[in-house]
């Protein structure tokens, strides 16, 4: 389907009715650890169960159904995750014997019914790809029984969910538009725990964010493991995209078009996408994100490591050089744009030389800011079972605090520049730090906080002069619009 077909149906489509959900009696109390896929599944599971007669609550005690939304990126989530499990269980047995405790996402789908044999008290397990099954898992449930489905799927994208949007700002949200990742990067567990990689319906994602957009929401986030793969075909895998047809190549919509369709039909939602590969990313990707106002200038762009022959052990799909390569078309393309990175330290025979280079690298990109890890190593990986997790873990956390200390300085640079600028912000919600103050977000994905004045609300966009900086955050005030 072409994108002005789509555009055209979107203007004259009907908004998504949000589920009623007034009469249910059953209490759903969920959490979620890990990425924002994490939360907007979540979401998902919210609405598949508010059929089921369950609405959700923050009180853990009063809970018919706990479920926890797990993570398995690094070891350290996972023993997050078993503590939470030791509180849910001491809960159960001092203050609500028929409560019934199930896991969902990463976790679950790595440990399978392990799981059920480690944790005694788990009622249920459920992976990514199975939430479509949750109502009949738990009529099993509650009728004494556990419950198990992990399989994954070649096709779910859950694209006819309409996903309850919970502890929301009702400003910010996110829409899926990828599952799975097909690039077995060699550390890291995703491609075992999600699958093989699948794009959402364009039309489907079109009728969510037109139903944010009529509940007043301002800004969409698209996500996926690797947004810039997207490509929708007709359905089906990603790896199965060279085998389609001749029409159905030459009609497909890939992430620019998506991109382009987004910002075109839904002007006065501001887009952001999440996470780039360095590797996928197109030059018409950048092309678009500079004609639309609406598209925020703000990449994520991981790069774990700066030297090639690391990024080489953990098969990413480019060099040092290309990567570089990037970053300058993006300074070419998009000059205000702000950029982000994810950096392990440690891998598997990561010399001084290369974690040298990493911060060589850091150093020619200046990044706005960035998440840093020690390497974790996985089961079931390849990294597992092909190198020595060789880096003392003393060495990994000393590399990376000089890591994050360069981060640091570098934050510092890229908010200062802002002093002195006036800009666009988003209205995301009051300060945490005081109630007198707004907190937002500019194009960027800076965090800025002002004064309330009285004339401005939740949810506006407003101009902010930017009078001063901590490392991590723009303080200003509200002036009128030129
Ligand atoms: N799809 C994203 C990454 C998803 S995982 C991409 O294209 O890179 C988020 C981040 O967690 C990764 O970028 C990586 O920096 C980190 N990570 C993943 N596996 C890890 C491991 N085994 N140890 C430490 N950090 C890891
Ligand atoms: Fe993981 Fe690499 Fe995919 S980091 S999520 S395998 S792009």
């Amino acid at each position: 389907m072409s994108v002005e077909k789509i555009i055209e149906e979107e203007k004259q489509g009907q908004s998504l009715i949000t589920e009623q959900v007034n009469n249910n009696h059953k209490k759903l109390f969920i959490e979620s650890y890990g990425c924002q896929m994490n939360m907007n599944d979540s979401e998902i599971v919210a609405s598949i169960l508010a059929k089921e007669g369950y609405n959700t609550t923050q009180n853990l005690e009063e809970a018919d159904l706990v479920l926890v939304n797990t993570c398995s990126i690094r070891d350290k989530a996972e023993q997050t995750i078993r503590k939470r499990l030791q509180k849910y269980n001491r809960v159960k047995l001092k203050k609500n014997r028929k409560m019934k405790i199930g896991v969902l996402g990463c976790m679950a789908e790595r440990l399978k019914t392990k799981f059920l044999e480690e944790e005694k008290m788990l009622d249920l397990v459920v992976g990514p790809d199975a939430y479509r099954d949750l109502p009949n898992l738990v009529k099993e449930i509650e009728s004494g029984r556990d419950a198990v489905n992990v399989l994954l799927s070649k096709e779910e994208t859950y694209a006819d969910v309409s996903p309850v949007r919970l502890n929301s700002n009702g400003v910010s949200a996110f829409v899926s538009i990828t599952r799975g990742c097909d690039n077995m990067c060699t550390f890291c567990v995703v491609p075992f725990t999600r699958g093989r990689e699948r794009s959402r319906d364009p039309q489907s994602i079109i009728k969510e964010i037109r139903d944010l957009k009529d509940q007043n929401f301002k800004e969409v986030t698209l996500l996926g493991q690797n947004v810039d793969s997207y490509v929708w075909y007709g359905g089906g895998l990603k790896k199965d995209f060279d085998k389609a047809s001749e029409i159905a190549k030459a009609t497909a919509v890939d992430f620019a078009s998506l991109l382009d369709m987004c910002a075109t039909a839904f002007p006065k939602i501001r887009f952001r996408s999440f996470t780039s590969n360095p590797q996928d990313m197109s030059l018409d990707v950048l092309h678009v994100t500079a004609k639309h106002d609406n598209i925020c200038k703000y990449i994520h762009l991981p790069i774990q490591s700066g030297s090639t022959k690391v990024l080489n052990r953990m098969n990413r799909q480019h060099t040092r050089e290309e990567y570089i390569e990037l970053i300058d078309n993006i300074r070419k393309i998009i000059p205000e744009c702000a950029i982000s990175q994810d950096i392990i330290t440690g891998f598997c025979g990561e010399t001084e030389e290369d974690h040298k280079e990493t911060l060589s690298l850091m150093e020619y990109v200046k990044y706005d800011y960035g998440y840093m890890f020690a390497y974790s190593e996985r089961p079931g990986t390849l990294a597992a079972k092909k190198f020595e997790d060789d880096i003392p873990l003393e060495v990994k956390k000393r590399r990376l605090a000089e890591v994050i200390a360069l981060q640091r300085e570098h934050s510092h640079v890229r908010t200062k520049a802002f002093v002195g600028k006036t800009m666009e912000v988003l209205i995301e919600g009051t300060s945490k730090k005081s109630d007198q103050h707004w907190k937002g977000r500019n194009t960027q994905n800076t965090v800025a906080i002002f004064p309330k004045t009285g004339n401005e609300t939740l949810g506006d966009f407003v101009m902010v002069k930017i009078n001063d900086c901590t490392s991590a955050t723009l303080l200003g005030t509200v002036v009128n619009r030129e």
